[in-house]
């Protein structure tokens, strides 16, 4: 029975660790039953600003529309039991932790928190004021995780992308997923 997974993409900076995470989860086929993706609207926009391409095309994952409620992780019932938004706003944490469910990725997080099981927010921007302090709190209390997109350098990287996987290796162990190509240090 491998993992069944949300991965929500949003408009903050730092669409390099979802095009990474995604990659890797392409390779993890003997732990993960099905991966679905949602992008936000900014999501798209940055993703292109800042890779350059729109490489998410070519992933081997259903993607849903933002404003698919019928999606199947819209409901408790087909049991998704991992979410990650990554990278995270501040506008979806705000959203999230008000349970807007709005949308389908205000909606799918609202039901992994009202069904107990694993949301991880790798939140993004810098400063933060007390409004995102608060909501991070609140998501917190709520049962999620705050997994802010704090790259690590102890591992030495020298390239955009190891730096970048210092961040993705910590969601993945969070996941509870097994890496395989997982190095000693490369974990934030
Ligand atoms: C290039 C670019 C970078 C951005 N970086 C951030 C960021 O790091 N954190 C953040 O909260 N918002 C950031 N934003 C603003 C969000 O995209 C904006 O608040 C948007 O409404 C978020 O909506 P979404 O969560 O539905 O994508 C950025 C916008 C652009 C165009």
């Amino acid at each position: 029975m491998g993992r069944k997974i949300v991965i929500a993409i949003t408009g903050a900076s730092g669409s390099i660790y979802a095009k990474l995470l995604l990659q890797q989860l392409s390779q993890m086929q003997n732990q993960v039953a099905e991966v679905a993706v949602v992008m936000s609207d900014n999501a798209r926009t940055v993703w292109q600003y800042e890779l350059g391409d729109d490489t998410y095309n070519q992933l081997p994952f259903k993607f849903y529309a933002k404003s698919d409620f019928m999606a199947p992780f819209a409901s408790g019932s087909a049991r998704f039991d991992t979410m990650v938004v990554v990278p995270c706003s501040m506008g979806t944490m705000g959203r999230i932790a008000a349970g807007t469910s709005d949308d389908l990725i205000t909606r799918a997080a609202d039901v992994i928190l009202k069904e107990r099981r694993k949301l991880i927010l790798v939140a993004r921007d810098t400063p933060f004021n007390l409004i995102h302090i608060r909501n991070m709190a609140t998501v917190t209390e709520a049962g999620g995780i705050i997994c802010p997109a704090i790259p690590s350098f102890y591992s030495l990287p020298k390239t955009i992308e190891e730096l970048a996987m210092t961040v993705v290796n910590r969601v993945i162990s969070l996941m509870g997923l097994e890496n395989d190509s997982y190095e000693w240090g490369g974990e934030g």
